[in-house]
């Protein structure tokens, strides 16, 4: 059944105008549960969303439980320790597999009845079946969702029709694989749960022109008009900032640190990039940034915030990446502050749509992807 967009074509039409003229999102887009319906389905279960980094799933066993915008999936690596991607349902009498976030599993056994699953999907072992009729073990496997790893990104398309995933990240690959994205390893895991529409936080996350206010800790490491924005190919934006004079890393000031720079890469900048929908990839000198928008609720997100560095950096015996993290943290919390601000004014019976300033061109950006997206579904309604 399709979930009908309680948006008109007029009001979405408004944001896709050129940036000089556009009138951002409706309200509605931010506190109307019917519009995240829409989203749920068409977003998140519709196409292509992050799920994380495959630094979580690369020995055998290693899985995540994940809730995509109402269904559970586990991915998990298989004997070869390569992803997987499966519904967290019991082929039996449908129990949920696993139940923890994160961990390693001996075998893939429902906590139910025993039923037995390769970690391919197959059905192993279902006691008592051997009498039955017409019962097949090779129709009764997990029911597989499609997946691809790109630069180390796990992608999920639980619809299993979006197109390549090559076309959605497109030229983003380029910037990630120059980070060599795939090789890092993951130090830190923090989930935050936040009080606003998650397209307010990647709007957020889109524009620096709140940093002197909301991030005067950052606005000193980094100047928030010292960045450029990239185009190209793919469903994403963003550009870079630049380190300012004497600043090495975006870390607590005054911390010891002994993090050599991502080799090859411009040690003075750092790219900030929103993957359509869920994904917002920062790429430091010295360590990469993930952080994943689940919607939880109109005016409810989950995000999860996770550090990546080089291997041999975290393999160093005074490894501590306490520094970054303990930033990255602060800056967190007042972007939720403020975000949580936002959603709280939007749900004035008075509020209609501001205008973009014109340093919110990637705010439009993210906008645009999402307005296209809600067109198409307003002109088949
Ligand atoms: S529900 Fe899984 S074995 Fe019964
Ligand atoms: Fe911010």
């Amino acid at each position: 059944m399709t979930v009908p967009l309680p948006l008109s074509a007029a009001e979405i039409e408004r944001t896709r105008a050129p940036l000089e003229r556009a009138t951002m999102l409706p309200g509605a887009a931010f506190t109307d549960p019917g519009v995240l319906d829409w989203e749920r389905a068409n977003l998140f279960r519709g196409g292509w969303i992050c799920a994380g980094h495959v630094d979580q799933v690369r020995e055998r066993g290693q899985y995540l439980m994940l809730d995509v915008a109402g269904e559970s999936v586990l991915v998990v690596a298989d004997d070869d320790g390569l992803p997987r991607a499966f519904l967290n349902t019991c082929r039996h009498r449908g129990a949920r597999l696993v139940f923890m976030p994160e961990g390693t599993l001996r075998r893939l056994q429902c906590p139910y009845h025993a039923w037995t699953y390769g970690l391919d999907g197959s059905l192993r072992s279902a006691p008592f079946t051997d009498g039955l009729e017409d019962f097949d073990p090779g129709c009764f496997g997990l029911h597989a969702v499609r997946l691809a790893v790109v630069e180390g990104l796990i992608l999920l398309d639980l619809s299993g029709e979006a197109p390549p995933p090559q076309d959605h990240i497109g030229d983003l690959a380029t910037h990630l694989a120059a980070y060599r994205t795939a090789d890092l390893r993951r130090a830190r895991r923090i989930v935050y749960d936040v009080g606003a529409n998650w397209k307010a936080i990647a709007e957020n996350y889109s524009e620096c022109l709140h940093c002197p206010g909301v991030h005067p800790e950052l606005n000193r490491l980094s100047h928030y008009l010292s960045g450029v924005t990239y185009e190209g190919a793919g469903a994403w934006c963003g550009g870079s900032m630049t380190l300012a004079e004497g600043v090495e890393t975006m870390a607590v000031e005054g911390t010891p640190h002994n993090r050599p720079a991502i080799e090859g890469v411009d040690p003075r900048s750092i790219l900030y990039f929103l993957l359509f929908p869920n994904a917002l990839v920062s790429l430091h000198p010295d360590y990469v940034m993930l952080h994943t928008l689940w919607p939880v609720a109109p005016d409810r997100t989950q995000v999860v915030c996770e550090w990546f560095f080089e291997a041999p950096t975290m393999a160093a015996a005074d490894f501590d990446p306490s520094d970054a993290v303990g930033f990255w943290d602060q800056v967190n919390r007042e972007d939720w502050h403020v975000c949580e601000l936002t959603q709280a004014g939007m749900s004035s019976r008075a509020f209609t749509p501001g205008r973009y300033t014109t340093q919110e061109t990637d705010v439009h950006a993210f906008d645009v992807m999402v307005a296209d997206r809600y067109l198409e579904a307003a002109l088949v309604s």
